[in-house]
Protein backbone atom coordinates (compact mmCIF):
# COMPACT_ATOMS: atom_id res chain seq x y z
CA UNK A 1 0.00 0.00 0.00
CA UNK A 2 1.54 3.35 -1.09
CA UNK A 3 1.13 6.11 1.40
CA UNK A 4 3.89 8.33 0.34
CA UNK A 5 5.92 8.86 -2.68
CA UNK A 6 9.46 9.86 -1.26
CA UNK A 7 11.67 8.06 -2.77
CA UNK A 8 11.25 5.65 -6.18
CA UNK A 9 11.16 2.12 -3.70
CA UNK A 10 8.26 3.16 -1.96
CA UNK A 11 6.15 1.94 -4.77
CA UNK A 12 6.66 -1.74 -5.15
CA UNK A 13 8.15 -2.77 -8.77
CA UNK A 14 4.73 -4.86 -9.78
CA UNK A 15 2.67 -1.44 -9.39
CA UNK A 16 4.76 0.35 -11.36
CA UNK A 17 3.76 -0.70 -14.84
CA UNK A 18 -0.31 -0.58 -14.35
CA UNK A 19 0.62 2.94 -12.88
CA UNK A 20 2.11 3.84 -16.56
CA UNK A 21 -0.39 2.47 -18.53
CA UNK A 22 -3.15 4.64 -16.53
CA UNK A 23 -1.14 6.94 -17.58
CA UNK A 24 -0.99 6.47 -21.06
CA UNK A 25 -4.93 6.44 -20.66
CA UNK A 26 -5.22 9.59 -19.08
CA UNK A 27 -3.09 11.36 -21.99
CA UNK A 28 -5.34 9.28 -24.34
CA UNK A 29 -8.08 11.72 -22.95
CA UNK A 30 -9.53 9.46 -20.11
CA UNK A 31 -11.48 11.37 -17.68
CA UNK A 32 -10.97 11.15 -13.67
CA UNK A 33 -13.02 13.02 -10.57
CA UNK A 34 -10.12 11.56 -8.24
CA UNK A 35 -9.54 14.82 -6.22
CA UNK A 36 -12.72 16.10 -6.09
CA UNK A 37 -13.34 18.38 -3.26
CA UNK A 38 -9.59 17.46 -2.28
CA UNK A 39 -7.09 20.31 -1.68
CA UNK A 40 -3.35 19.29 -2.55
CA UNK A 41 -0.38 21.86 -1.17
CA UNK A 42 2.16 22.49 -3.54
CA UNK A 43 5.54 23.94 -1.72
CA UNK A 44 8.32 24.13 -3.19
CA UNK A 45 12.16 25.40 -2.04
CA UNK A 46 13.79 25.04 -4.90
CA UNK A 47 13.05 26.69 -8.92
CA UNK A 48 10.63 24.64 -10.72
CA UNK A 49 8.84 24.78 -14.41
CA UNK A 50 7.30 21.26 -14.94
CA UNK A 51 7.14 20.08 -11.80
CA UNK A 52 4.77 22.83 -11.00
CA UNK A 53 3.05 23.24 -13.69
CA UNK A 54 2.52 19.69 -14.43
CA UNK A 55 0.92 19.08 -10.73
CA UNK A 56 -0.61 22.31 -10.58
CA UNK A 57 -2.71 21.55 -14.00
CA UNK A 58 -2.31 17.92 -12.93
CA UNK A 59 -4.69 18.53 -9.48
CA UNK A 60 -7.06 20.51 -11.27
CA UNK A 61 -8.03 18.19 -14.14
CA UNK A 62 -8.60 15.58 -11.45
CA UNK A 63 -11.03 17.70 -9.92
CA UNK A 64 -8.92 19.14 -7.07
CA UNK A 65 -7.96 21.78 -5.68
CA UNK A 66 -4.09 23.15 -5.95
CA UNK A 67 -3.09 25.18 -3.05
CA UNK A 68 0.58 27.12 -3.37
CA UNK A 69 3.37 28.37 -1.22
CA UNK A 70 6.34 29.89 -2.35
CA UNK A 71 9.49 29.20 0.42
CA UNK A 72 9.49 32.25 2.30
CA UNK A 73 5.76 32.19 3.03
CA UNK A 74 6.09 28.70 5.52
CA UNK A 75 9.65 29.49 5.94
CA UNK A 76 10.00 25.26 6.73
CA UNK A 77 12.26 24.48 9.67
CA UNK A 78 13.03 28.36 10.04
CA UNK A 79 9.82 30.06 10.64
CA UNK A 80 8.35 26.87 11.81
CA UNK A 81 9.15 23.67 12.86
CA UNK A 82 8.78 20.90 9.65
CA UNK A 83 6.68 18.68 11.39
CA UNK A 84 4.63 21.81 13.02
CA UNK A 85 3.91 22.89 9.02
CA UNK A 86 2.63 18.84 8.05
CA UNK A 87 0.53 19.07 10.92
CA UNK A 88 -1.24 22.36 9.60
CA UNK A 89 -1.07 20.90 6.04
CA UNK A 90 -2.28 17.70 7.55
CA UNK A 91 -5.42 19.70 9.15
CA UNK A 92 -6.68 21.21 6.22
CA UNK A 93 -5.53 19.48 2.95
CA UNK A 94 -5.53 16.38 1.44
CA UNK A 95 -2.18 15.68 0.12
CA UNK A 96 1.17 17.82 0.25
CA UNK A 97 4.13 17.79 -3.13
CA UNK A 98 7.47 18.83 -1.64
CA UNK A 99 10.65 20.18 -3.30
CA UNK A 100 13.22 20.83 -0.50
CA UNK A 101 16.91 20.22 -0.29
CA UNK A 102 17.66 17.19 2.04
CA UNK A 103 15.69 14.16 1.25
CA UNK A 104 15.72 14.21 5.63
CA UNK A 105 13.24 17.09 5.00
CA UNK A 106 10.59 14.94 3.46
CA UNK A 107 10.77 12.11 5.69
CA UNK A 108 10.88 13.93 8.89
CA UNK A 109 7.85 16.23 7.20
CA UNK A 110 5.73 12.73 5.93
CA UNK A 111 6.21 10.80 9.57
CA UNK A 112 4.71 13.89 11.16
CA UNK A 113 1.84 14.40 8.16
CA UNK A 114 -1.47 12.38 8.23
CA UNK A 115 -1.92 12.60 4.45
CA UNK A 116 -0.05 11.37 1.70
CA UNK A 117 3.64 13.73 0.45
CA UNK A 118 5.02 13.23 -2.63
CA UNK A 119 8.47 13.90 -3.08
CA UNK A 120 8.84 16.88 -5.97
CA UNK A 121 12.42 16.66 -6.22
CA UNK A 122 15.28 16.40 -3.13
CA UNK A 123 18.93 16.13 -3.53
CA UNK A 124 18.53 12.28 -3.16
CA UNK A 125 15.77 11.61 -5.39
CA UNK A 126 13.27 12.92 -8.07
CA UNK A 127 10.55 9.80 -8.31
CA UNK A 128 8.14 11.62 -10.34
CA UNK A 129 10.26 12.59 -12.77
CA UNK A 130 11.23 8.95 -13.49
CA UNK A 131 7.53 8.13 -13.68
CA UNK A 132 7.25 10.40 -16.48
CA UNK A 133 10.43 8.99 -17.61
CA UNK A 134 9.24 5.17 -17.55
CA UNK A 135 6.60 6.22 -19.58
CA UNK A 136 7.94 7.64 -22.50
CA UNK A 137 10.16 4.76 -23.03
CA UNK A 138 7.02 2.75 -22.48
CA UNK A 139 5.62 4.56 -25.55
CA UNK A 140 8.56 4.70 -27.70
CA UNK A 141 9.54 1.06 -27.27
CA UNK A 142 6.42 -0.69 -26.24
CA UNK A 143 8.04 -1.89 -23.00
CA UNK A 144 10.68 -0.81 -20.29
CA UNK A 145 11.16 -4.81 -20.25
CA UNK A 146 14.78 -5.29 -21.95
CA UNK A 147 15.42 -1.83 -22.87
CA UNK A 148 18.55 -0.67 -23.23
CA UNK A 149 19.12 2.75 -21.00
CA UNK A 150 22.41 4.81 -20.96
CA UNK A 151 22.46 7.52 -18.62
CA UNK A 152 25.67 9.91 -19.19
CA UNK A 153 26.98 12.60 -16.67
CA UNK A 154 26.15 13.11 -13.00
CA UNK A 155 24.71 10.59 -10.60
CA UNK A 156 21.94 12.75 -8.93
CA UNK A 157 18.93 12.50 -7.99
CA UNK A 158 17.27 12.01 -11.28
CA UNK A 159 19.81 9.25 -12.23
CA UNK A 160 19.02 7.16 -8.66
CA UNK A 161 15.36 7.45 -8.95
CA UNK A 162 15.74 6.67 -12.68
CA UNK A 163 17.78 3.94 -11.89
CA UNK A 164 15.16 2.20 -9.94
CA UNK A 165 12.51 2.84 -12.66
CA UNK A 166 14.23 1.22 -14.65
CA UNK A 167 15.14 -1.90 -12.91
CA UNK A 168 11.99 -1.91 -11.22
CA UNK A 169 10.43 -2.55 -14.90
CA UNK A 170 13.34 -5.14 -16.28
CA UNK A 171 15.28 -2.76 -17.95
CA UNK A 172 18.92 -1.98 -17.95
CA UNK A 173 20.82 1.17 -17.13
CA UNK A 174 24.25 2.07 -17.29
CA UNK A 175 25.57 5.32 -15.94
CA UNK A 176 28.66 6.45 -17.04
CA UNK A 177 29.91 9.48 -14.49
CA UNK A 178 33.64 10.68 -13.91
CA UNK A 179 35.37 9.78 -10.98
CA UNK A 180 33.72 11.70 -7.67
CA UNK A 181 30.66 12.02 -9.65
CA UNK A 182 29.21 8.23 -10.31
CA UNK A 183 26.09 6.94 -8.39
CA UNK A 184 26.59 5.71 -5.10
CA UNK A 185 26.90 2.56 -4.10
CA UNK A 186 24.37 1.73 -1.97
CA UNK A 187 22.03 3.10 -4.66
CA UNK A 188 23.51 0.73 -7.60
CA UNK A 189 22.80 -2.10 -5.13
CA UNK A 190 19.53 -0.91 -3.63
CA UNK A 191 18.08 -0.45 -7.55
CA UNK A 192 19.72 -3.84 -8.66
CA UNK A 193 17.80 -5.72 -5.26
CA UNK A 194 14.76 -3.56 -6.41
CA UNK A 195 14.75 -5.01 -9.91
CA UNK A 196 16.25 -8.20 -9.41
CA UNK A 197 12.51 -10.33 -9.59
CA UNK A 198 11.89 -8.62 -13.31
CA UNK A 199 15.25 -9.34 -14.44
CA UNK A 200 16.10 -5.35 -14.13
CA UNK A 201 19.77 -4.19 -13.25
CA UNK A 202 21.77 -1.15 -13.37
CA UNK A 203 25.62 -1.02 -13.97
CA UNK A 204 28.26 2.14 -13.44
CA UNK A 205 30.77 2.35 -15.48
CA UNK A 206 33.29 5.68 -16.50
CA UNK A 207 33.22 5.77 -20.17
CA UNK A 208 30.57 7.21 -21.85
CA UNK A 209 31.55 5.32 -25.26
CA UNK A 210 30.74 2.37 -23.07
CA UNK A 211 27.82 3.23 -22.20
CA UNK A 212 25.78 4.17 -25.57
CA UNK A 213 27.20 0.71 -27.12
CA UNK A 214 23.80 -0.77 -27.87
CA UNK A 215 21.71 2.04 -26.33
CA UNK A 216 18.04 2.32 -26.71
CA UNK A 217 17.63 5.44 -24.77
CA UNK A 218 20.48 7.83 -23.92
CA UNK A 219 19.67 10.65 -21.11
CA UNK A 220 21.56 12.83 -19.52
CA UNK A 221 20.91 16.12 -16.96
CA UNK A 222 22.38 18.88 -15.83
CA UNK A 223 25.96 18.77 -14.26
CA UNK A 224 25.28 21.20 -11.97
CA UNK A 225 21.77 20.38 -9.95
CA UNK A 226 20.03 23.32 -8.23
CA UNK A 227 22.03 24.23 -4.89
CA UNK A 228 25.58 23.02 -6.47
CA UNK A 229 25.89 26.91 -8.00
CA UNK A 230 29.22 27.44 -6.67
CA UNK A 231 30.40 23.94 -7.39
CA UNK A 232 29.84 25.01 -11.49
CA UNK A 233 33.81 25.68 -12.31
CA UNK A 234 34.71 22.59 -11.21
CA UNK A 235 32.08 20.64 -12.27
CA UNK A 236 32.42 21.83 -15.93
CA UNK A 237 35.97 20.79 -15.89
CA UNK A 238 35.04 16.77 -13.99
CA UNK A 239 32.44 16.49 -16.78
CA UNK A 240 34.57 17.28 -20.21
CA UNK A 241 34.34 14.36 -22.43
CA UNK A 242 30.67 13.48 -21.15
CA UNK A 243 28.42 15.51 -23.47
CA UNK A 244 25.94 14.07 -25.45
CA UNK A 245 26.13 15.06 -29.18
CA UNK A 246 24.84 14.04 -32.47
CA UNK A 247 28.13 12.24 -32.54
CA UNK A 248 27.58 9.94 -29.64
CA UNK A 249 23.96 9.18 -30.45
CA UNK A 250 25.85 8.04 -33.57
CA UNK A 251 27.27 5.36 -31.19
CA UNK A 252 23.98 3.89 -29.91
CA UNK A 253 22.02 1.81 -31.42
CA UNK A 254 20.39 2.93 -34.45
CA UNK A 255 16.54 3.68 -33.09
CA UNK A 256 17.86 5.40 -30.10
CA UNK A 257 15.70 8.02 -28.24
CA UNK A 258 17.93 10.97 -26.45
CA UNK A 259 15.78 11.99 -23.20
CA UNK A 260 16.74 14.92 -20.93
CA UNK A 261 14.88 16.05 -17.87
CA UNK A 262 15.39 19.40 -18.51
CA UNK A 263 16.07 22.30 -17.80
CA UNK A 264 18.83 21.74 -20.03
CA UNK A 265 22.28 23.91 -20.57
CA UNK A 266 22.96 23.75 -24.47
CA UNK A 267 27.40 23.53 -24.54
CA UNK A 268 27.34 21.78 -21.17
CA UNK A 269 25.71 18.74 -20.84
CA UNK A 270 24.22 18.48 -24.59
CA UNK A 271 25.47 20.11 -27.92
CA UNK A 272 23.52 23.17 -29.00
CA UNK A 273 20.01 21.95 -30.96
CA UNK A 274 20.24 18.56 -29.20
CA UNK A 275 16.98 18.71 -27.71
CA UNK A 276 15.55 19.47 -31.60
CA UNK A 277 17.51 16.55 -33.16
CA UNK A 278 15.02 14.02 -34.58
CA UNK A 279 16.06 11.57 -32.04
CA UNK A 280 15.02 13.78 -29.12
CA UNK A 281 11.90 12.53 -27.06
CA UNK A 282 12.66 15.52 -24.64
CA UNK A 283 9.18 17.20 -24.65
CA UNK A 284 7.23 14.41 -24.88
CA UNK A 285 9.06 13.39 -21.62
CA UNK A 286 8.53 16.68 -19.79
CA UNK A 287 4.04 15.96 -21.41
CA UNK A 288 4.40 13.00 -19.56
CA UNK A 289 5.19 14.82 -15.65
CA UNK A 290 1.45 15.49 -16.18
CA UNK A 291 -0.11 12.09 -16.89
CA UNK A 292 2.43 10.27 -14.47
CA UNK A 293 1.62 12.11 -11.87
CA UNK A 294 -2.13 12.09 -12.30
CA UNK A 295 -1.45 8.46 -11.79
CA UNK A 296 0.12 8.51 -8.79
CA UNK A 297 -2.06 11.37 -7.62
CA UNK A 298 -5.20 8.90 -8.52
CA UNK A 299 -3.69 6.15 -6.68
CA UNK A 300 -2.47 7.92 -3.64
CA UNK A 301 -4.47 10.55 -2.51
N1 LIG B 1 19.35 17.35 -11.21
C1 LIG B 1 18.57 18.55 -11.45
C2 LIG B 1 17.19 18.21 -11.92
C3 LIG B 1 16.34 19.37 -12.29
C4 LIG B 1 14.93 19.01 -12.66
C5 LIG B 1 18.52 19.37 -10.17
O1 LIG B 1 18.36 18.79 -9.10
O2 LIG B 1 18.65 20.58 -10.25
Amino acid sequence: MLNHFLKFSDIASGEIQPLLERAVELKAGATSTALAGKSVVIFFEKPSLRTKLSFWVGIEKLGGNPVHFAPEEVGLGKREPVADVANVMSRMSDAAVIRTFEQSTVEEFAAAASIPVINALTDAEHPCQALADTQTILEQLGSVSGANVAFIGDGNNVAVSLGYAVAGLGGHLTFASPDGYTVHQESLDGANAYGVAVGGSVKQVINPQEAVANADIVYTDVWTSMGQEAETAKRLKAFEGYQVNPELLDQAGPNVKFMHDLPAHPGEEISDGLLYDSRSVAFDQAENRLWAQAALMEKLI
